[in-house]
């Protein structure tokens, strides 16, 4: 099979726009696949039952991508090859009549298939990913997500290499052939977009369950991995059936297939996917025990398995229109997911970890050349847009809505939003409608959030006038230009609010105000004295909020704030104001910051988890963000000398907490989580105290937990030190875990984020590392990705730091062009830099566009960056 799928970034770059959505010419109500499976050579006949939508007289145009046809049938007759034509690697069919049945033959080969989308080979098995384009990979189909299609599925495979056959739907026949053959056929009943379609073969066993719905029917529950791994199935399913209840019970929706099958796969371009009834997932997203898993992986286990399987309403029976609609299944199933994870855990540390991610990733990315609304108007490669905008920032402007509307009206606006688009491509369009309709507000203004990218930025002022007793809060909201975007208008920004007593410390009531103009003014009466402001409770909105608030105020907050997440705000900005004042070489006291972590430490009130988060320092890129120029050398110094001051300051607190949160014995519960997260906060404290016996004390903690979270991040504290026991712990963890793929990406994540003065060193060396292969996109993140996220290693100012990454893309973009891409925006970022890195950075971005034959993926974010 001739791949061409790189060929095509030698043409002029096209640009597909919103603006120019069309219906589809032909819809296909049925299709048959036949698959004749094996790993170099498959085959596959597709028959589509294609109808003429509306009066036009266009050819039917069968997408394709790297496919040659070697028959075409319509109607049950083949075509001469000048019967049809091939364009851009698309089949164009002539069809004189308004329905005809259309079949085609292809070989693909998933061996080859090094690029994971369309049918691809993992590990022994034989699997599929299809979204966003993946589709016409495998076989000639109009690979739009508006064509919803019944599937009827025949797999025919070797019966020992591929014993498990699994499709969409119900399985409905299996049978035994000729020479160790065998099949199976399953038949999806409900209409979907090719994206959707998924298939699995392989040798594979299952940990089996079930889940019995509201209305009382059974559903047989299937999560399939390698044999070795069972043992390692048990949380996933526990999640799933959680997921499933959640479902019920907030949203009102029920499963609606007697099966639902999950398989987990080592070789994965993003997490996890929601293909109908056999979602598919990265294995790092389905496996987990104590021994090989954090506390982190256990949550992001339980969220990603919510998240595809809420993608069966969120997306899959209300699916997208077009990919301009994204964020209408992905926004809305991340804020489902983060809902449901905060009703199994602690709302507020989930939320103050969903902001943390949203400002590490969103925020970047809108301050950035590859900043776009959260509705794009264009692009070259919708694999681009899988973004933290789409997702995370799409999950805020539910939430948002969610907010305005107070539970019951909302839930109103879902249901609506369901019963009216079920079965149907919908858009965010539908979705902000149905809130107005089913919840009863108007939503005209909002709808910006859709349109506008840039976080918008407020500064608020508080004035108080002792002879009124009155407050005047005055809100003025400024969205900064992005790319395309000069001009942007006032937003509608709903701002929860609450005033302090400075006497009493308390508030007389939380307001949710809704700031709509560029400058806005709202008085509150009763004050004898000025009242401190508690602003964006909750972070009831996705912007960057200025305030004039004194580290003496943000002390009180800290102390104070009956609103978590503003408490850990306060805390985190009295941090931020003194290391940016540091690195601004106007140091400020910080006896406030270290009596403020010592007194919610040892707040008895507090639950664990809560304080371990509360008293970590904001984290080098963050304060990056807060510059105009990052200088990540004076953030990285600042950073080591307030946790310096910390350590030592507090140090008997550390090694009090340390010693009294040692477990005997492991347990998943909230405590025993929260325990551990504080064990290791202080830790890290102890370690960067500089205490004599800091290396000791991560080496015993390293040696005798019984958790992987425990061990993890007493290794990581071993990688940043200079001493001996660092390669010692390094070699343990190796060999200890050498056979299990997803922990040795721990060891190479853990010394690519590590603070070690021969950081860049060391990555090159792990770059060489046996190990270390391209092939597996776990593996290129674990050390590419936490590298580029490493500000201090990766901005070292050789610029030894651009060079590796922009070496690394130009390898593996022939090899796998979408995770190539994915490690590009760290480049773009020379704006926020001094002149020297700036070139440094622009260089490597044009290094990588003059690479010839460069995808189309890697060519549309490099060539934005450079913009
Ligand atoms: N739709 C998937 C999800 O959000 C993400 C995904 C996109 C997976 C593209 C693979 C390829 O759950
Ligand atoms: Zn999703």
């Amino acid at each position: 099979m001739a791949d061409i799928q790189t060929t095509s970034a030698a043409l002029p770059p096209v640009i597909i726009r919103r603006s120019d959505y069309r219906a589809p010419d032909w819809l296909v109500p049925e299709i048959a696949l036949d698959f004749t499976l094996d790993a170099q050579s498959s085959r596959v006949r597709a028959r589509l039952s294609v109808t003429r939508n509306g009066a036009h007289d266009r050819p039917l145009r069968l997408d394709g991508d790297g496919l040659v046809p070697r028959e075409v049938l319509v109607d049950g007759r083949a075509l001469n090859a000048a019967d049809y034509a091939l364009e851009d690697g698309a089949l164009v069919v002539p069809l004189t009549g308004e329905k005809h049945v259309v079949e085609t033959l292809v070989d693909i080969s998933p061996a080859a298939n090094t690029q994971l989308m369309g049918l691809y080979a993992s590990g022994g098995l034989l699997c599929t990913q299809c979204e966003a384009e993946g589709f016409r990979r495998i076989t000639f189909f109009p690979d739009r997500p508006d064509v919803l299609s019944r599937y009827h599925v025949r797999m025919e495979a070797d019966r020992k290499l591929y014993p498990v056959l699994l499709a969409n739907g119900d399985p409905v026949g299996a049978g035994e052939l000729e020479g160790d053959r065998h099949w199976a056929e399953w038949n999806d009943p409900f209409p979907k977009p090719c994206y959707l379609f998924a298939m699995v073969a392989g040798d594979l066993a299952c940990n089996a369950d079930s889940f019995t719905t509201l209305s009382g029917r059974e559903v047989k529950l299937g999560i399939w991995v390698k044999e070795n791994d069972l043992p390692r199935t048990g949380h996933a399913m526990t999640a799933l059936k959680h997921s499933m209840a959640w479902d019920e019970k907030v949203y009102g929706r029920e499963y609606d297939l007697d099966v639902f099958n999950i398989v987990a796969v080592a070789d994965f371009n993003f997490g996890a996917m929601e293909n109908k009834g056999l979602n598919i997932f990265n294995s790092r997203y389905i496996l987990a025990d104590p021994d090989t898993a954090t506390d982190m992986d256990f949550d992001a286990v339980e969220g990603v398995v919510a998240h595809e399987y809420f993608h069966n309403w969120s997306g899959n029976r209300v699916t997208c229109r077009d990919w301009f609609q994204l964020s209408l299944k992905e926004g809305f199933t991340v804020f489902r997911d983060q809902s449901f994870s905060a009703d199994m855990g602690s709302p507020p540390v989930k939320r103050i970890e969903d902001v943390r991610a949203l400002r590490a990733a969103q925020f970047q990315e809108d301050a950035g050349p590859l900043a776009h609304p959260v509705r794009p108007e264009s692009y070259m490669e919708i694999g681009n847009f899988y973004t933290a905008t789409i997702y995370n920032k799409g999950a805020e402007l539910i939430r948002m809505m969610a907010l305005m509307l107070g539970e019951k009206r909302f839930r109103q606006g879902t249901d609506l939003y369901f019963d009216r688009h079920d079965g149907q491509a919908a858009t965010c369009e539908d979705f902000v409608r149905a809130m107005e309709d089913g919840g009863d507000i108007d939503l005209r203004q909002f709808r910006l959030w859709y349109e506008q990218a840039g976080t918008p930025r407020v500064k608020a002022l508080l004035a108080h006038n002792h002879a009124s007793g009155e407050a005047r809060l005055i809100l003025r909201q400024t969205i900064p230009a992005t790319p395309g975007q000069p001009v942007k208008q006032p937003m509608a920004i709903p701002i929860r609010i609450a005033l302090f007593d400075r006497a009493s410390g308390k508030h007389g009531g939380d307001t949710l105000l809704t700031l709509t103009q560029a400058e806005q003014e709202f008085a509150f009466t009763g004050f004898d004295t000025p009242p401190i402001l508690s602003i964006n409770r909750g972070f009831s909105a996705p912007i960057i909020v200025e305030t004039e608030r004194s580290q003496d105020e943000l002390a009180f907050l800290s102390a104070h704030d009956d609103d978590p997440f503003a408490r850990y705000e306060a805390m985190q900005q009295l941090m931020v104001n003194t290391l940016v004042g540091d690195v601004a070489g106007h140091p400020l006291d910080d006896a406030p910051v270290i009596a403020a972590i010592r007194d919610t430490a040892n707040d008895s009130a507090l639950d664990a988890a809560f304080i371990a988060e509360a008293i970590r320092l904001p984290s080098e890129s963050y304060l990056g963000d807060q510059m105009a120029i990052v200088d990540p050398d004076a953030i990285h110094a600042a950073r080591d000398r307030l946790q310096a001051k910390i350590g030592k300051a507090l140090e008997p607190l550390w090694r009090d907490i340390h010693a009294r949160t040692e477990a005997n014995g492991f347990s998943l519960s909230p405590q025993a989580r929260g325990a551990r997260k504080l064990r290791n906060a202080a830790l890290a404290y102890l370690a960067g105290s500089g205490a004599a016996d800091a290396d000791d004390l991560a080496f015993d903690q390293f040696d005798r937990a019984d958790n992987m979270t425990e061990r993890q991040a007493a290794l990581a504290v071993l990688s940043n030190s200079s001493g001996e026991k660092r390669e010692i712990a390094l070699d343990v963890f190796y060999n200890r875990y050498s056979g299990d793929a997803l922990v040795l990406d721990k060891w190479f994540q853990t010394q690519a984020l590590a603070f070690h003065p021969d950081i860049v060193a060391h990555v090159k060396e792990l770059a060489q590392h046996k190990s270390f292969t391209l092939t597996n996109p776990n593996r290129v993140r674990s050390l590419y990705g936490a590298f580029a996220a490493n500000q201090w290693a990766f901005n070292h100012k050789s610029g030894e730091g651009y060079r590796m990454v922009a070496d690394l893309i130009i390898a593996l973009d022939p090899i796998n062009p979408q995770t190539a891409a994915r490690l590009v925006p760290p480049l773009g970022r020379w704006r926020r830099f001094d002149v020297e890195r700036g070139e440094m950075m622009q260089n490597a971005l044009k290094r990588i566009l003059a690479q010839p034959g460069l995808s189309k993926d890697v060519t549309e974010q490099a060539s934005k960056s450079l913009a």
